[in-house]
């Protein structure tokens, strides 16, 4: 391929978006039923990606290196055009949303931190904090599982 070719708006297989991405396929289509990136169809009915897609799976690949869920990124990406290109302001934009999304994350994780030093209230009263945090398992009429700490059930 030419470099005089190599335009963001050019378009790429699916077999050219894995390879320069490093992810399969697979992959790809998956991102797309989720709607987290999107093709167009050739006149033969064969899907084509702009290559600035290529941004967007980057950004979802590092995502998913910090654990953040791809419906966070689908709504994080729910801010950019659908009809063009994004430019340098829409990727501030959302830059800014996941800043907050970091920022929320992060004092989610230190106050986890803090938790797990004491009773998380999990009825096994076996730290000196489970008599003042969960008196005679008290937590246990709340439900099970430790109720301290940000739970959702098994
Ligand atoms: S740590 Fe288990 S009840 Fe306190």
């Amino acid at each position: 391929m030419s470099r005089e070719h190599l335009m963001p708006t050019q378009l790429l297989t699916i077999g050219e978006v894995a390879q320069r991405a490093g992810i399969a396929t697979s992959a790809i289509r998956f991102y797309e039923k989720q709607g987290l990136i999107s093709s167009v169809r050739t006149a033969g009915n064969q899907r084509r990606y702009p290559r600035y897609v290529l941004r967007r799976i980057g950004i979802i690949l590092a995502a998913r290196r910090f654990g953040i869920p791809l419906e966070e990124v689908a709504e994080i990406f729910g801010g950019l055009p659908e009809d063009r290109m994004p430019n340098k302001r829409d990727w501030t934009a959302i830059s800014r949303r996941w800043h907050a999304r970091l920022a929320a994350r992060r004092h989610e994780i230190e106050r986890l931190e803090a938790e797990l030093n004491g009773c998380i209230g999990c009825g096994c009263l076996s730290l000196n904090t489970c008599r003042l945090f969960n008196p005679e398992d008290q937590l246990a009429a709340e439900g099970p599982g430790p109720r301290r700490l940000p739970w959702d059930g098994p």
